[in-house]
């Protein structure tokens, strides 16, 4: 596999969707020139939810984090590109959306870690456990973008 074809897990949450920025997050993932594999709207369900968060059972907030994912549709995509999950971080910015620089997304557009809007995986293996948490092979495309000699020098 090239390292062009990286992939992360990207969902914009429920309180992102409420506030219309589904666009708005994905125009900056589109800007910088990764490639959309796969996107879906869904309301999961919270056995889903404590599994795709299960590195987190046990701490003092998981329960509500749980609540806050299930209470309403989330946009679950999956981003294709060179050193996607760690720059795909980097765009979101920190946890706590009060430490997240302004120009990041969390940085921008939320203000409590409670309401951070959106979901990034934090390394390549957890990319991988959570895209085939969220989707099945079949649902993530094959196509050559036009712009990949643009935005990549082989
Ligand atoms: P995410 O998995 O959602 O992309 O967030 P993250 O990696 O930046 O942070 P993580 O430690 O994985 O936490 C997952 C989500 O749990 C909520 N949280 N609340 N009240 C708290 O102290 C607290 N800490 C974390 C946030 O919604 C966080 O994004
Ligand atoms: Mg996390």
């Amino acid at each position: 596999m090239s390292c062009n074809q990286e992939q992360t897990f990207i969902a914009v949450k429920p309180d992102g969707v409420q506030r219309g920025l589904v666009g708005d997050i994905i125009k900056r993932f589109e800007q910088k020139g990764f490639r959309l594999v796969a996107m879906k709207m869904q309301q999961a369900s919270k056995e889903h939810l404590e599994k795709h968060y299960e590195d987190l059972k046990g701490r003092p907030f998981f329960n509500g984090l749980v609540e806050y994912m299930h209470s309403g549709p989330v946009v679950a995509m999956v981003w294709e590109g060179l050193n996607v999950v760690k720059t795909g971080r980097v765009m979101l910015g920190e946890t706590n959306p009060a430490d997240s620089k302004p120009g990041t997304i969390r940085g921008d557009f939320c203000i409590q870690v409670g309401r951070n809007i959106i979901h990034g995986s934090d390394s390549v293996e957890s990319a991988k456990k959570e895209i085939a948490l969220w989707f099945k092979p079949e649902e993530l495309t094959n196509y050559k973008s036009c712009a990949r000699a643009w935005v990549y020098e082989d």
